[in-house]
């Protein structure tokens, strides 16, 4: 399961080599470019990371200068957490797509100006899971960890590490880093003189253990909908749709429809993991690598019910399966422009995949 939640990364470089730069790396800024970033800095982020992003200015936000953030963060603890924010934290959201003040290009402009501020070269971490002994690393979390984050993980001196909202789109080898490595300037130790490698590999796997809440949940994973489940509140209206540039309905209306209890059908087209980790109620999984598009068009209504896709990155392979049904003929369709990320940072109803979870 965890294996596959590192997902997104591998689909940003599926869909850079399809030609849409979603997650497209930050690149190098010329001194207007970095002067703008600077004043963007200023303007939105300093309040609380401080003039010199020396961090805890406000609400405890962390240092923006370290180099073991700055290295390691793109794109979940920097592109994501500065675009859709982290909820349950006062790190909100800054991509105008969730009504911020930011532009894309903006926000990854501010990236670069960060790494050039800092001074590092970003390095690509493993994507594999880290094993270790998490009962092991339990202990060494209540020893040395708790204090500074807290019993629960909910975050004292240090940040709410146990905050699933950091830890569902956090990859194993980005703690393990922090933990070896520490964040320099800040209270964050180097464990790396500290714990051995597998007391570090134990800990990590604690924290991990962790991700479905601090009281450890056995995930039930949910069946997806089946064919004749695919139309959602199949007796009532149609929605009326006022599509942006013909193609994108916004998280609002869509949100609007659904209390409405409109008659559509809805595809996820992430990966299947990411559906059983949150979806929209009522959608069905139909992941963008999926092949089988001749079946699909059979399964689906062809008496003009809307059908929306949507996907995490916030677009590309919920354009991709649209165009797909599309070409196949189906007139009302439709992709969510917000997609997920933007519709649970603004604070639309999600299901979880995982219905019946058994504590351990
Ligand atoms: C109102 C205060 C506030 C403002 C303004 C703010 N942040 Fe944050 N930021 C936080 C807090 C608090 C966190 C830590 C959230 C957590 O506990 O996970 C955070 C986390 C982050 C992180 C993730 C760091 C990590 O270690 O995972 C980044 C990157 C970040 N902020 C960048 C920015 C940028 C860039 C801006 C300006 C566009 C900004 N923030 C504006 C409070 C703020
Ligand atoms: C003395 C206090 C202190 C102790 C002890 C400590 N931490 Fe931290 N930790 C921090 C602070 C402060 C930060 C945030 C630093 C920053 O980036 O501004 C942090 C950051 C982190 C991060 C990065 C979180 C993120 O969202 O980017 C991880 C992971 C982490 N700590 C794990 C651990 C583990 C595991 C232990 C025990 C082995 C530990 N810490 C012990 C203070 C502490």
């Amino acid at each position: 399961m965890w294996k596959q939640l590192i997902h997104p990364i591998i689909l940003c470089g599926l869909l850079f080599t399809a030609g849409q730069a979603v997650c497209a790396e930050p690149g190098d800024l010329t001194a207007d470019e970095s002067a703008a970033a600077a004043a963007d800095y200023k303007k939105y982020c300093a309040l609380c990371h401080g003039d010199d992003r020396q961090g805890y200015a406000n609400d405890d936000a962390p240092s923006l200068r370290s180099k073991s953030l700055i290295r390691t963060g793109f794109p979940f603890h920097l592109l994501f957490a500065i675009a859709y924010g982290r909820r349950g934290t006062p790190m909100g959201g800054y991509f105008e797509e969730i009504g911020g003040p930011m532009k894309r290009e903006e926000i990854y402009r501010l990236i670069s100006w960060l790494r050039e501020q800092v001074g590092v070269e970003p390095i690509e971490l493993s994507l594999e899971p880290v094993i270790g002994d998490a009962k092991a690393g339990e202990a060494i979390y209540a020893d040395q960890c708790a204090v500074c984050h807290g019993e629960n993980g909910e975050g004292e001196i240090g940040p709410a590490i146990g905050n699933p909202a950091t830890l569902a789109l956090t990859t194993d080898a980005f703690l393990r880093y922090a933990i070896e490595n520490g964040r320099d300037g800040t209270d964050m130790p180097a464990f790396g003189e500290i714990l051995s490698a597998a007391e570090i590999d134990a800990v990590t796997a604690f924290l991990r253990s962790r991700s479905t809440g601090w009281s450890v949940k056995k995930p039930v994973l949910r069946t997806p909908p089946t064919v004749d489940q695919y139309v959602i509140n199949p007796g009532s209206p149609a929605p009326e749709f006022d599509l942006q540039d013909g193609l994108y309905v916004k998280s609002e209306d869509l949100n609007r429809a659904l209390q409405e209890k409109r008659r559509m059908v809805l595809l996820d087209t992430r990966v299947m993991s990411m559906w059983q980790m949150a979806n929209i109620e009522g959608s069905v999984p139909v992941p963008y690598y999926f092949d089988e598009f001749e079946r699909l068009a059979g399964d689906l209504p062809t008496d003009g019910t809307w059908i929306v896709t949507y996907c995490e990155c916030p677009r590309a392979s919920a354009e991709y399966v649209n165009k797909q049904l599309r070409e196949k003929g189906f007139e009302n369709t439709a992709v969510l422009w917000e997609g997920i990320q933007g519709w649970i940072s603004l604070g639309f109803p999600i299901s979880l995949g995982q219905v019946s979870a058994q504590n351990d």
